[in-house]
């Protein structure tokens, strides 16, 4: 974002967020808490998207980005990385119902198309379903990296012959979303992991203790609300 549309974006903003963005960390020390399998800890977290997702759309929000499976997560034991992959795949096809029933737009950020064939043609065939919809949308980061989708952004830009930071967002897997507002990131974790990192150049920026599966939609409505507190200066005064 350029410094004037930064400036245009305060002048009108309300301090109602549009574009909220999730680091939803910390399934395995809920589960290890309890003395359960991490992928117990995952499966709990499935349920904690699903009803954060319900919420958003209940109040409204314009985009609600999660960072579901990044670019490091392949580094983790096969067993873990196909369990999350089952997961994914489960809540997509028993969710896509509601999602083309309550106009939820889905999304994806990230390298998506290099992951297994039969999560493509999944995420390819939810796309298109849901694509019409203009109701909130749902972006999932998939085998995303932020340094890889501005390497993306940055060459396919080049090609283009022009290097600017007005060329490079216009490349970046999140284009024609409206801009981030507010980063929240689960677990007591204070650290991005490779996620959104230009577009958090001017987010605010929340963390909680609370582990993802414990993480509600009550949750959020406070993290809203300290969003809404927060006095965004883009560097002016
Ligand atoms: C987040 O929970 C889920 C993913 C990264 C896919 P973790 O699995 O990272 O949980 P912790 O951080 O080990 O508690
Ligand atoms: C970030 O969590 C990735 C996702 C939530 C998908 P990680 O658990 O992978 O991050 P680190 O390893 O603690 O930085
Ligand atoms: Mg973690």
């Amino acid at each position: 974002m350029t410094l004037r549309q930064a400036q245009d974006t305060k002048a009108g903003s309300t301090s109602t967020a549009r574009h909220v963005a999730i680091i939803m960390d910390g399934n395995g020390r809920w589960a290890k808490a309890r003395h359960l399998p991490r992928a117990v800890g995952h499966q709990r977290g499935v349920e904690a998207v699903r009803s954060l997702v319900r919420a958003a759309r209940e109040m409204g929000l314009e985009v609600l980005t999660l960072y579901a499976f990044s670019t490091e997560n392949w580094s983790r034991p096969e067993e873990e990385v196909s369990a999350l992959m089952g997961l994914l795949k489960r809540y997509i096809m028993a969710d896509l119902k509601e999602f083309v029933e309550n106009n939820v737009r889905l999304q994806v950020i990230g390298n998506y198309r290099a992951m297994a064939p039969d999560v493509v043609a999944l995420l390819d065939d939810a796309l298109a379903q849901t694509a019409a919809n203009d109701g909130t949308t749902l972006v999932v980061a998939l085998n995303y990296g932020a340094q890889d989708e501005i390497a993306r952004a940055a060459a396919k830009a080049a090609a283009k012959g022009e290097i600017t930071p007005e060329a490079i967002s216009a490349e970046l897997d999140t284009a024609g979303l409206p801009p981030l507002d507010l980063l929240i990131r689960t677990s007591g974790e204070v650290r991005l992991s490779n996620f959104l990192l230009w577009q958090a150049a001017y987010a605010e920026m929340v963390f909680t203790d609370v582990l993802w599966p414990d993480f509600t939609p009550d949750n959020l409505r406070e993290a809203l609300e300290v969003y809404a507190g927060r006095d965004r200066r883009y560097g002016g005064r």
